[in-house]
């Protein structure tokens, strides 16, 4: 299995991984509508982490990722969408899948990752080191994300001094 991010450079290698996940995302976020999924899954300001399994043959197949925005002058990337193909869940890949995340985050030079976690996978994102306490500052983030009721806004707060793949 392998991690790449990949975004919407209108290359057919981006599309293809591309067009995967969102597929992935559609089957396991049945209450998101389509559209708005392949919307933002095909955004160039979006960014997504896949997960790749290469088939014997060589096709390489998305099983899971994560769809952000990076906000680089904010210091926040909001996560959108994230998920694994039902099959493969449960075996440690949604934890390797935010530890790259997270990876690429600092890369970009982020500090927080935000995102708007459904009910039933706030306990995940508690796993993943996500708080319901904001520490960014409103100024920082209010207008940027659409923090509606009904949603539970979560943080990370990302470590530099920690390797997330470590
Ligand atoms: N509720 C409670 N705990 C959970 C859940 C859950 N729904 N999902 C995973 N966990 C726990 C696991 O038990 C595990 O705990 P452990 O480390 O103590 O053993 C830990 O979280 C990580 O488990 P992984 O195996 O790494 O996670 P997995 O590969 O199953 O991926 C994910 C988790 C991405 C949430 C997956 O279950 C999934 O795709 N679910 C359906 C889609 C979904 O709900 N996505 C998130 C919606 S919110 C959003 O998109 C912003």
């Amino acid at each position: 299995v392998q991690f790449r991010a990949v975004r919407n450079d209108g290359s057919r290698e981006a599309l293809v991984l591309l067009l995967g996940l969102k597929n992935v995302f559609i089957r396991q976020l049945p209450n998101m509508p389509r559209p708005y999924v392949a919307r933002l899954v095909f955004d160039r300001k979006h960014e997504s982490t896949t997960m790749i399994k290469r088939l014997p043959g060589g096709e390489e197949v998305v099983m899971g990722g994560c769809c952000y925005r990076p906000f680089p002058e904010q210091g926040f990337s909001e996560i959108a969408f994230l998920a694994i193909s039902h099959n493969e869940q449960v075996r440690g890949y949604g934890t390797r899948l935010m530890a790259h995340t997270k990876e690429r985050a600092k890369q970009l030079g982020l500090t927080h990752l935000l995102t708007c976690a459904d009910n039933n996978a706030v306990a995940y994102f508690k796993k993943q080191g996500f708080s319901k306490i904001i520490t960014l500052p409103p100024e920082r983030w209010q207008g940027y994300i659409k923090d509606y009721e009904g949603i539970v806004l979560m943080e990370c707060v990302l470590n530099y001094k920690v390797d997330y793949l470590n």
